[in-house]
C-alpha cells in the first residue's frame, strides 16, 4: 500500500502515522503537510528517518504542489486530516479555514480523480451537525447545520466530497469524530491548555458557565476506527465516530486540577465563546456494527495518560509555548 497522509504533521494525522506505522510494517506512508502554526515535524521525530516514510512540505489548496506529490507517489489511498481546526481563530481569521478546508479538499479530490486513487477517505467532524440540545445524538443522516466558520468550512468540504460520489463515483468515505485527545494535542486546545496553565499555576480560562458538552475520545481509538474506514468503509458512506463520553467542560477541567494537585480556586470563568455549541454526542452505532470498531480506552485512563504525558514531554510543548504561540495566547485571553 502506498498512502498518502495530508496534515500528518498535526495532532491526529501524527498518531495517524504512528498507528499505520506500527501496525502495517510494509506500508509505504508520504506526508504532506504545509506546517503551518499547528504542524509540528518533532511529532513524528522517531520515524523521520524510517524508509518507509516520506515527508513532503505543501499546500493541499496548491494544485501544482498537489499534483506534483500525486505525481511521484503513485498512492493508492489518500487520507486526508490537514484543516485549520481551531474554532477560536475561525472567528478571527475565517479566510484561511475556507482557503484550507474548502478550496485544500477540492483541489485533493480533484488530483485523487485525475490519479485514480482507490480510496479517499476526508476527516470531518462532529461540529458540521451543529448543537445538540438536552438529549438525541448526531446520526450520519442528520442535516448539516454547522455554527462557527470552522465547523460551516468543514461541511463545505465534506458537501464536496460527497458531490465528487455522486458526480464522478469516486471512492470516497467521510468520517465525523467528536473531540479528540491524547498525546501531541495542540496547547491551543482545551485539555492541554488546563493541563499546561495548572503545571505553570496560572488560571484555567473556561468559557461562559463551563456546562458546554462534549463527547471525548482518546485519539488511538479514532486512528483504529479511521483504519477501518480506509481498509473497510463502503463507498459515499459517512461514518460517525464517538465514544460515549460526554463531559461538561468545567468537569474536566475540575479533574485535571485535581489529578495534578492544583488547587480549584485556580479556574477562571471567562467571556463565552461567540456562537458556542452547547452539546455534542455522537451516536457511533453504524461503524460498530457494520465495520466492528469498538473503542479501548475509558476517558478516566484515557485522561490519566494524557496528562502524564504532558508531564514527561515538557520540551515537546515548552518549544510550542515559548514560540510564536504565546502571542496568541496573550490576545486571546
Ligand atoms: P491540527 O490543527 O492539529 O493539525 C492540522 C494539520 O494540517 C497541521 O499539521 C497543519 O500544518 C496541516 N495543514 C493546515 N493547513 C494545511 C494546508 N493548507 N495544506 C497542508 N497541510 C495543512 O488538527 P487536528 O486536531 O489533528 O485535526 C485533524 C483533522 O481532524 C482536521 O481535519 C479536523 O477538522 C479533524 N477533526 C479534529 C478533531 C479534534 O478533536 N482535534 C475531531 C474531529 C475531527
Ligand atoms: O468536536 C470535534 C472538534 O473538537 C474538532 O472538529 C475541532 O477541530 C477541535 O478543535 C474541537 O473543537 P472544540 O471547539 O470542541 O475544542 P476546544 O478544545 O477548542 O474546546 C472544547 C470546549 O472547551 C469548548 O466547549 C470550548 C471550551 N473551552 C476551550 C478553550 C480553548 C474553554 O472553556 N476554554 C478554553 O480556553
Amino acid at each position: 500500500m502506498r498512502l498518502l497522509v495530508t496534515g500528518g504533521a498535526g495532532f491526529i494525522g501524527s498518531n495517524f502515522i504512528h498507528y499505520i506505522f506500527n501496525r502495517y510494517p510494509d506500508y509505504q506512508i508520504t506526508n504532506f503537510d504545509a506546517l503551518t502554526y499547528a504542524g509540528n515535524l518533532n511529532n513524528l521525530i522517531d520515524i523521520q528517518d524510517n524508509v518507509n516514510y516520506t515527508f513532503v512540505k505543501g499546500d493541499i489548496a496548491d494544485r501544482h504542489a498537489v499534483d506534483m506529490v500525486f505525481a511521484e507517489g503513485d498512492f493508492d489511498c489518500v487520507v486526508n486530516f490537514a484543516a485549520e481546526s481551531h474554532v477560536d481563530r475561525s472567528i478571527s481569521q475565517p479566510d484561511i479555514f475556507v482557503r484550507t478546508n474548502v478550496l485544500g479538499v477540492q483541489t485533493l479530490l480533484d488530483a485523487a480523480k485525475k490519479f485514480k486513487i482507490s480510496k479517499f477517505v476526508q476527516i470531518s467532524t462532529d461540529e458540521v451537525y451543529g448543537s445538540l440540545g438536552a438529549t438525541g445524538l448526531f446520526s450520519e443522516t442528520m442535516p448539516l447545520s454547522p455554527n462557527s466558520p470552522y465547523s460551516a468550512s468543514k461541511a463545505g468540504g465534506d458537501m464536496l466530497v460527497r458531490a465528487y460520489y455522486e458526480t464522478f463515483q469516486m471512492p470516497v468515505c467521510i468520517t465525523r469524530c467528536s473531540n479528540n485527545y491524547g498525546p501531541y494535542h495542540f496547547p491551543e486546545k482545551l485539555i492541554p491548555l488546563m493541563i499546561i496553565n495548572a503545571l505553570h499555576d496560572q488560571s484555567l480560562p473556561v468559557y461562559g458557565d463551563g456546562l458546554n458538552i462534549r463527547d471525548w475520545l482518546y485519539v488511538e481509538d479514532h486512528c483504529a476506527a479511521i483504519d477501518l474506514v480506509l481498509h473497510k468503509g463502503i463507498a459515499g458512506e459517512v461514518y460517525n465516530i464517538g465514544g460515549n463520553n460526554e463531559q461538561t467542560n468545567i468537569a474536566i477541567v475540575q479533574d485535571i486540577l485535581h489529578q495534578l494537585g492544583k488547587p480549584q480556586s485556580l479556574i477562571q470563568f471567562v467571556k463565552d465563546r461567540p456562537g458556542h455549541d452547547r452539546r455534542y454526542a455522537i451516536d457511533a452505532s453504524k461503524i460498530r456494527k457494520e465495520l466492528g470498531w469498538i473503542p479501548k480506552y475509558e476517558f478516566n485512563t484515557g485522561i490519566s495518560t494524557t496528562i502524564q504525558w504532558y508531564l514527561d514531554n515538557k520540551p515537546w510543548w515548552e518549544e510550542i509555548i515559548n514560540g510564536s504561540y504565546q502571542q496568541y495566547y496573550t490576545k486571546q485571553y
